[in-house]
């Protein structure tokens, strides 16, 4: 008898041992305390399925059930020993009084993770609190991803919430896809994405409305690619504001394709301070865009000096070339629908147009050109003032 369970027990150690080696281990929130009621303060056990997760030798997964986890600010830090796989059914609370996450200016931060993937989850940052939180001046953003490589982000939502703004800082090659950001349009300062100082990014198959920019992209940022994103209402998607610095890294290699802005204040916009700066843009193309009803559909503003301050009489450092804006069609919802006011000093070179179609309450819409130069070809509506 004895023998038996002796054997029995060694057999049951041999079978774990090969499941862990073989194929991944598994980390369940709730296993490790998580309660799936919203109210439940779930931050350490979301925390110890990590450090398990991140310590395990072979590939790992974490799963959060359905339901509603209250989380606070949380950091998911890495190096982690391998690959891991957080597959979220649920729902991720932040705290109604934006206070809770004290001065961290995060909600749920993933920190020097490398092959990091997120499939599916909501989150629920809570509007209002977050809103206090950005007009306390903070950045608050609800998730955000700083020195992280090989990350993928798949089928994330927002959803009751002024503030999703997925920030991805000194990253390299990300993959975000099929996420949607659901903010009201006169929620401040609600980016839907942010990207910057990083290599690799590509956005595909997103929905953005938000109070901001459905993307914006800072300085530092090179070979990014955008597909099939749905904006607006929002901002538009932006390069910048650049410029603010005067040391500065520039932007470079970014792409943005078959993507469409409805109702948007801008659709493609090169923003810059009107300070001295060694940064600059290079190597962009905006190609096969629907607009409709865009107040300014394709701009690039140099001009940028909010309030009068720190800028007046100075113009932008900033080095625009090579810029493609080729097949953009649809309704502006100003006269003017192509704006370019390159900066005096440093004036835009290698601006292309081609086949541009945009109209204004059924006549064609205006362009004004500053400060310019490029070339252009084949149906443009606006006549092209470059
Ligand atoms: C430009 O970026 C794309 C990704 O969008 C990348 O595949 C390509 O290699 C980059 N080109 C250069 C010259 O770095």
């Amino acid at each position: 008898m004895a023998k038996f369970v002796v054997s029995y027990v060694v057999l049951s150690l041999f079978c774990i041992f090969q499941q862990s080696n073989a194929a991944s281990a598994s980390y369940n929130v709730i296993k490790f305390g998580a309660k799936p009621d919203g109210k439940t303060d779930s931050t350490q056990p979301f925390l110890k399925a990590w450090s398990a997760a991140c310590s395990s030798a072979s590939p790992s997964t974490i799963s959060v059930p359905k339901g509603r986890y209250l989380l606070t600010a949380t950091v998911f830090r890495g190096p982690c020993k391998n690959k891991i796989t957080v597959k979220i059914d649920g729902t991720l609370v932040a705290p109604a009084d934006y206070r809770a996450l004290g001065n961290s200016g995060y909600w749920i931060l993933f920190i020097k993770v490398n092959r990091v993937s997120v499939f599916g989850g909501t989150l629920d940052a809570k509007g209002a609190g977050f809103w206090a939180c950005r007009k306390s001046g903070q950045n608050c953003p609800s998730i955000t991803f700083n020195w992280a490589n090989d990350i993928l982000i798949s089928g994330l939502t927002s959803i009751n919430s002024q503030s999703m703004h997925l920030v991805i800082n000194s990253c390299n090659n990300v993959l975000v896809r099929n996420v949607r950001v659901i903010a009201p349009d006169q929620s401040p300062n609600t980016d839907g994405i942010h990207v910057q100082t990083s290599t690799g990014v590509t956005i595909t198959g997103s929905t953005l409305q938000t109070g901001d920019d459905c993307i914006s992209i800072g300085p530092s940022t090179r070979n990014m690619l955008m597909s099939s994103i749905k904006c607006g209402p929002g901002h538009g998607i932006s390069i910048g504001s650049l410029g603010k610095e005067f040391n500065e890294g520039g932007v470079e290699n970014i792409t943005l394709t078959n993507s469409i802005f409805s109702g948007s204040d801008n659709g493609v916009r090169i923003k810059s301070w009107a300070r001295p700066s060694n940064g600059f843009v290079r190597n962009v193309v905006f190609q096969n865009l629907i607009m409709k009803n865009v107040k300014n559909p394709v701009i690039i503003d140099q001009n940028y000096c909010p309030n009068n301050q720190g800028c007046p009489g100075q113009s932008s450092g900033v080095k625009i070339s090579q810029v493609t804006y080729r097949n953009i069609q649809g309704t502006s919802a100003s006269p003017e629908a192509v704006t370019f006011d390159c900066s005096p000093s440093n004036p835009c070179r290698g601006i292309k147009l081609q086949d541009i179609k945009l109209t204004y309450m059924n006549t064609a819409a205006t362009s004004s050109c500053k400060n310019i130069g490029g070339t252009s070809s084949g149906v443009l509506m606006p006549e092209s003032c470059v």
